[in-house]
């Protein structure tokens, strides 16, 4: 692997052999990082960072463009360094993006990545590290590309097992459109029977009001419309169409750690069927990564309450939870816990959760395992 690595490198800067790379790379390393990106990314990645054309290229891996900030905003510096330390393959990308572990130093690259960063100016668009990893239940304020499906299993009680599958799109460089279709299964508590139905059909838009890199935080509004199409008889659905305005807020910690807050309002169209709600949502987390930049693993803990607008009584529940990648793209990821209520605990059931996700922008289902 690593010979024809060096070769693309050589064909790559036009020069005649792999000596004449070492010697120029050794001789005068530039100490900025446009200096730098000029001498050891631009013979691929092009000097405007849109990447050289593919028949000025030795091979047919189509390269990225930097300066496409729908793509280059979502990808964090601490990803990026990584694939250029170790290689493409670290996170299932092709052979032919080198690994510059051995000539450069993470202070170099940190460099090149800064230099990297001025290609897309339009800073409207959130940055990826501030796409913190996805709890069971609270609603992130960053936009997404992602499918994620979250199944949940009541373990005590009648028997239930509610499904929702989410689709979420994003709109432009801060806004989001979003698809919610519950479906499952619920057991009569009289009869003992089960029956499967869909639930109530959700369209939700959420919006970036603000967000900083510096500050490590970003803040959004959004509004979610549930239709009736559930089939309120057999428990799905509320009966009535309800609204559902939010606002989302997520925060960087220091050591790898951030938070999540939710705090959201259902209002019913008819009051008679449902009641009008207020409810709030925390989330903490921290993420380790096997050997620094392997698989990782996300511990949280969710907490969460509610409460109708007319009653005083608060319901809590607490969801320990862990986010695993599954893939070496990290782009396909499950999380797995448990809803324990804290509140009227004999009334409510202990649920288990679990949810497959998939950021579709970031390659296919199957890409990069
Ligand atoms: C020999 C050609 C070549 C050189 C030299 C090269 N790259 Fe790449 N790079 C590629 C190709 C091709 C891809 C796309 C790989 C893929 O999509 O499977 C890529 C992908 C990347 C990515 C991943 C982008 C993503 O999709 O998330 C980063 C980051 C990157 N390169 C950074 C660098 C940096 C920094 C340098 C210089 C230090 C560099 N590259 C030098 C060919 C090269």
């Amino acid at each position: 692997m690593k010979t024809p690595n060096l070769l693309l490198v050589v064909l790559a800067f036009g020069l005649p052999d792999a000596a004449g790379v070492r010697a120029t790379m050794w001789q005068d390393v530039p100490t900025d990082g446009e200096g730098l990106y000029n001498i050891a990314c631009a013979g691929c990645h092009g000097p405007a960072g849109r990447g050289v054309p593919p028949d000025r290229i030795a091979f047919d891996v189509p390269v990225p463009d930097f300066t496409d900030c729908s793509f280059s905003s979502r990808e964090p510096d601490a990803d990026w360094i990584t694939v250029a330390m170790h290689g493409g393959p670290v996170r299932g990308f092709d052979e032919t993006m080198p690994a510059y572990g051995e000539a450069f130093s993470e202070e170099q690259l940190q460099l090149v990545m800064d230099y990297i960063r001025t290609f897309c100016a339009d800073d409207r668009w959130p940055r990826g590290e501030l796409n913190l990893p996805r709890p069971l239940v609270t609603e992130k304020a960053y936009p997404e590309d992602e499918a994620v499906t979250t199944v949940g299993i009541d373990l005590d009680g009648p028997g239930s097992i509610i499904n929702e599958f989410v689709w979420e799109r994003r709109i432009g460089p801060q806004s989001q459109f979003e698809l919610k279709a519950p479906f499952g299964f619920m057991q009569n508590p009289v009869t003992g029977s089960w029956e499967g139905g869909i639930g109530d059909l959700t369209l939700g838009v959420k919006h970036a009001l603000f967000h900083g890199l510096e500050s490590g935080s970003i803040l959004s509004i959004g509004f979610e419309a549930k239709i009736p199409t559930g089939d309120e008889d057999k428990g799905f659905g509320n009966g009535t169409a309800v609204g559902e305005p939010f606002v989302a807020f997520g925060q960087i910690l220091p050591g790898d750690a951030f938070l999540h807050a939710q705090v959201l309002m259902e209002f019913p169209f008819s009051t008679d069927v449902a009641q009008e709600e207020l409810q709030w949502r925390g989330v903490l987390g921290r993420s380790w990564s096997q050997g620094g930049y392997g698989r990782t693993w996300t511990p949280m803990i969710e907490l969460l309450a509610e409460t109708e607008l007319e009653n005083v009584d608060v319901e809590w529940s607490i969801v320990p939870q862990i986010q695993i990648t599954l893939n070496t793209r990290q782009h396909v990821m499950a999380n797995v816990g448990v809803l324990l209520p804290l509140t009227n605990a004999s009334l409510r059931s202990t649920r288990l959760m679990v949810y497959l996700l998939w950021d579709w922008f970031d390659g296919g289902f199957f890409d990069g395992w």
